[in-house]
C-alpha cells in the first residue's frame, strides 16, 4: 500500500479511489476459487476419486447473500450441467446441487449486480468459462507441481503462478495439526477485475472496505472455511489421491 501522510489525506484519498471507480455497494474483483478435493476431503471426512483442481466458487468482494427472493433453478443452467459436474462437482454429495445453490445464493446473487452476470446462466457460465480460461491444473502440472509425498516450498508454487499469469494469486493451506511440520495445499484463489482481466488477488484496503466492516467478513469467511493463507516458511505437502480413495 502507498505510504500516505497526514492520515486525513490518505483517508481522503483512499475513500474517493472507492467511490470514484465503482458506485458503492458494486463489487470490483472477482475471486476465482480452486480446491484440491484430497485436501478438502481430508477436512470434511468425504471420498473423493478426482485428482484435478474443482471450482469451488466465484465470488465477488463484495456482498453475502444479496437477494433471498432469487432462487436457484438448475434448469436455467441445464445445458451447463455436464460441465458442472465435471468442473464444480459437489465433493460432499456428487449427485446434488446443493453444492450450486448454496454458491449462487451466497455469491452469485451479489455477483448479479453487475449487468455481465446478472441471471444464474451468465454467472455460472461465467465461473465455467474463468475456470478454463485459467486451466490451473495444467500449468501446474507443466511446470512440474504435481501431487507428491516430497514437499514443496510455498514459493514453488507461488512461483509458477507468478510467472505464468503474471499476477499474485492467494494460496491457502490447512496448517499443521500439533508436531506436525508441513502445511497442506488446498485453495487457490485467482483474482479479475469487472472486465474478467486478471489481477492480483492482494487485497486493497480501502476506507469503505474498513468502514462497512467486509474486512471482518472476509478474515471471518477464510476462518469459516478451515483454510488459512499459507505460511512461506513451511514445507508444503500437494496431497495426491490416498490408494483408497
Ligand atoms: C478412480 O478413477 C480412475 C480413473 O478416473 C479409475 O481408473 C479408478 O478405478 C477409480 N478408483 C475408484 C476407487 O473408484
Ligand atoms: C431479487 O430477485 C428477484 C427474482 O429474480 C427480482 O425480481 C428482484 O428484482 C431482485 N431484487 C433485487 C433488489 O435485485
Ligand atoms: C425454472 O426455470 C425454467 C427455465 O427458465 C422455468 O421454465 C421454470 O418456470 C423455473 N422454475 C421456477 C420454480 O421458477
Amino acid at each position: 500500500m502507498r505510504l500516505c501522510f497526514p492520515l486525513l489525506l490518505c483517508l481522503a484519498a483512499a475513500l474517493t479511489s472507492a467511490y470514484v471507480i465503482s458506485p458503492p455497494h458494486m463489487w470490483t474483483k472477482l475471486i476465482l476459487t480452486h480446491h484440491w478435493p484430497t485436501t478438502f476431503c481430508k477436512m470434511e471426512k468425504c471420498h473423493v476419486n478426482i485428482s484435478y483442481w474443482t471450482l469451488h466458487g466465484l465470488w465477488p468482494d463484495k456482498g453475502i447473500d444479496c437477494n433471498s427472493s432469487w432462487h436457484f433453478n438448475s434448469s436455467e443452467i441445464e445445458d451447463l450441467l455436464p460441465d458442472m459436474t465435471k468442473s464444480w462437482p459437489d465433493l460432499l454429495k456428487p449427485l446434488s446441487p446443493e453444492f450450486w445453490k448454496y454458491e449462487w445464493h451466497k455469491h452469485g446473487t451479489c455477483a448479479a449486480k453487475a449487468p455481465s452476470l446478472d441471471s444464474q446462466h451468465k454467472y455460472f457460465s461465467k465461473a465455467l468459462e474463468l475456470y478454463h480460461k485459467v486451466d490451473l491444473d495444467s500449468i501446474l502440472k507443466k511446470f512440474d507441481i504435481i501431487p507428491s509425498e516430497k514437499y514443496y516450498k510455498l514459493s514453488q508454487v507461488e512461483g509458477v503462478i507468478e510467472n505464468f499469469y503474471g499476477i499474485k494469486p492467494k494460496i491457502q493451506c490447512i496448517h499443521p495439526s500439533k508436531n506436525a511440520d508441513f502445511q497442506t495445499l488446498g485453495q487457490i484463489e485467482i483474482c479479475f477485475d469487472r472486465d474478467f482481466t486478471l489481477m492480483d488477488c492482494e487485497k486493497q484496503f480501502t476506507m469503505e472496505t474498513i468502514f462497512k466492516g467486509e474486512w471482518d467478513n472476509l478474515i471471518a469467511a477464510d476462518k469459516a472455511s478451515g483454510f488459512n493463507v499459507c505460511d512461506h516458511d513451511m514445507p508444503v505437502y500437494y496431497p495426491p489421491l490416498s490408494e483408497n480413495a
